[in-house]
């Protein structure tokens, strides 16, 4: 259960940007590339309590290779990612310990905020300019806005309209521009794209998260809205399942410090970036616990080859998955 508390603080990030990407995704012209959508690197960990496979896949692979595993056979599969523990292996001693994997999933991470970074940068900077002003990005992700009326603009779905997404984007666009010139540098443009990453963008995660999560906004996070954010009856008299009752409990005990009934500011902050918290460390740990049969804290090839559908995806599992996706093309 601790577990699951601490992966739900880790992603609760992208729980909230799940949801802003699905309403981005709603919005005319949203073919366009939207912050929100680039949030979810790591996806749902603990989904409803069940632990998702694809949360450590992505985690391993980073969430485009992990893509191309899916429609592998199990053999193939096997094969790509003996390759891969062979780089993982730094020392070349045959056994991967904590720190080797947890240098490997850093560094997945990395390569796909660069590659994701890359592509939405071009998109909006053909031109390879050393930036993109303010004007620029807004026209081509918000330029629709300008042909909807007020009602339109302010027509809200959860909590959310157009106008507020603008505002929020312009908010965070104004924190990440370091120099202070209105328009974004590439560095700049990945701390706009990845905020959960950047030490100076915290403070903006957390009002953005404080804003998503505080429904009656008063300023302040309540239990339902804690739980409303994770889960949300599919009929009116459903019974909660267990672990809404261990969030419950979760939110009374570990989350709101000073028992007063609401998270404040810095009981949010506790939450969704402890600073102890390290996410490559805690995946690493993670798999080997996953994976390793003999107890010795490090992981052989044929161990990980034995668990290979705890690291990748394959025909196995997901199958008909890449069937669908396949189709819509
Ligand atoms: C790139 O810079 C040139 C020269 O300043 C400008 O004309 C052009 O519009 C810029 N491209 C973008 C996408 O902003
Ligand atoms: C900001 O970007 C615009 C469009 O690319 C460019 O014309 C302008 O010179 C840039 N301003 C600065 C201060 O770099």
């Amino acid at each position: 259960m601790m577990k699951t508390g601490m992966k739900t603080a880790a992603v609760l990030l992208l729980v909230v940007a799940a949801i802003n990407g699905a309403i981005a995704s709603s919005i005319p012209g949203a073919d366009e590339p939207h912050p929100f959508e680039h949030d979810s690197l790591h996806g749902k960990h603990f989904d409803g309590g069940e632990h998702n496979a694809q949360f450590d896949h992505e985690a391993f692979l980073g969430p485009d290779e992990s893509k191309k595993f899916d429609s592998l056979t199990p053999e193939e599969s096997k094969r790509r990612l003996g390759v891969i523990v062979d780089r993982i292996d730094e020392d070349k001693d045959g056994f991967i310990t904590q720190s080797e994997l947890k240098n490997w999933i850093s560094y997945t991470q990395r390569r796909y905020i660069d590659e994701d970074v890359g592509r939405v940068w071009r998109q909006h900077n053909p031109d390879n300019n050393a930036s993109i002003s303010w004007e620029t990005y807004r026209k081509t992700v918000y330029g629709f806005m300008d042909d909807l009326d007020q009602n339109e603009l302010e027509q809200e779905e959860n909590g959310v309209s157009y106008k507020s997404l603008l505002k929020r984007d312009r908010n965070r666009w104004a924190v990440a521009d370091q120099d202070l010139d209105d328009n974004l540098t590439r560095e700049e443009f990945t701390a706009f794209l990845h905020p959960e990453d950047h030490p100076t963008m915290k403070n903006v995660v957390l009002k953005e998260t404080i804003e998503d999560l505080d429904k009656d906004k008063d300023g302040q996070i309540s239990v339902d809205e804690y739980i409303g954010d994770m889960y949300r009856p599919s009929e009116e008299d459903e019974e909660e399942p267990e672990w809404v009752a261990n969030e419950r409990e979760a939110f009374t005990k570990h989350r709101d410090l000073d028992n007063d009934g609401y998270l404040n500011d810095e009981e949010v902050k506790q939450w969704i970036s402890p600073n102890d918290f390290d996410h490559a460390e805690s995946e690493a740990k993670h798999l080997i616990f996953e994976a390793d049969v003999d107890h010795d804290d490090q992981l052989t090839k044929d161990e990980i080859l034995d668990k290979y559908d705890v690291f990748v995806g394959s025909q196995a599992t997901d199958f008909g998955e890449a069937l669908a996706r396949h189709d819509e093309f």
